[in-house]
């Protein structure tokens, strides 16, 4: 695992942005695994910027989100499906085929999470998954408990993470209570990780996630198990580092 801190938040998405895109550069087919949340807006911001002035070409890659709330249309202001096209799918011209995120409104859950995982699969597999990490360790809605095992599948969220993305809705009882995200299994599939880690609120998770014991009580510690993950950290963040 390669640590990198840096001063601020705005200094980790513009590193963040050099990695993404020397990954495209690399390979101009890449597929990408991509976050939702506060962390990555900035790495998008960057990846817009980029692209605008052309110095990456997206028009080859493909994206797989990490989740999505179950219940919410994808029109919706708070699906993470508009949060993507926003901040990342139209900034960027990134056109329907290239863009992936499971259906929230998807009549049968579990046959959308099944087809979820194949279409990873078919496209070959992720190439890059970049990911945040919740104050309780989730990755994508992997709340702790999960099974390391698991694959794309539907989740009951936990009242913290409710609670956390409460800051995005009117009120807490319009958070929705189900979503659908890939599995540790799915995420750990990737042949590289990105992961992004902002703010002092998240120094104390890091470190657990870093330094502790592997454990499904902390689901971003499996990523000690994977063989090829860059953290970017600020130094808030990365304070116990
Ligand atoms: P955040 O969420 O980027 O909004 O802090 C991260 C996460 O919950 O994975």
């Amino acid at each position: 695992m390669k640590l990198i801190i840096v001063a601020n938040p705005e200094a980790g998405a513009v590193r963040a942005a050099e990695i993404v895109i020397q990954q495209i550069k690399a390979k101009p087919a890449s597929v990408l695994g991509l976050p939702t949340g506060g962390t990555p807006v900035g790495l998008y911001a960057q990846l817009a910027k980029a692209v605008k002035t052309k110095q990456v070409d997206l028009s080859h890659v493909k994206t797989f989100n990490l989740d999505e709330y179950y219940g919410l249309p994808k029109e919706d202001a708070q699906s993470y499906y508009t949060f993507m096209n926003v901040n990342l799918y139209a900034p960027c011209g990134l056109r329907p085929d290239q863009t992936h995120i499971p259906s929230g409104t998807a009549p049968d859950a579990e046959a959308e999470v099944c087809a979820y995982d194949a279409a990873i699969s078919k496209a070959g597999g992720l190439d890059l998954q970049v990911l945040g990490i919740g104050g309780n360790g989730h990755i994508g809605f992997n709340e702790p408990g999960t099974d390391p095992k698991s694959r794309t599948h539907v989740v009951t969220l936990t009242q913290n993470t409710r609670e956390a993305n409460a800051r995005f809705f009117t009120s807490i009882g319009e958070v929705p209570t189900h979503a659908m995200t890939m599995g540790i299994q799915t995420i750990l599939d990737a042949k590289a990780i990105l992961m992004l880690v902002f703010g002092s609120n998240k120094a104390d998770i890091l470190f657990d996630a870093l330094k502790g014991p592997v454990s499904i009580e902390n689901p971003a510690s499996f990523l000690q198990n994977h063989p090829d993950v860059i953290v970017i950290a600020d130094q808030a963040a990365g304070a116990r580092l």
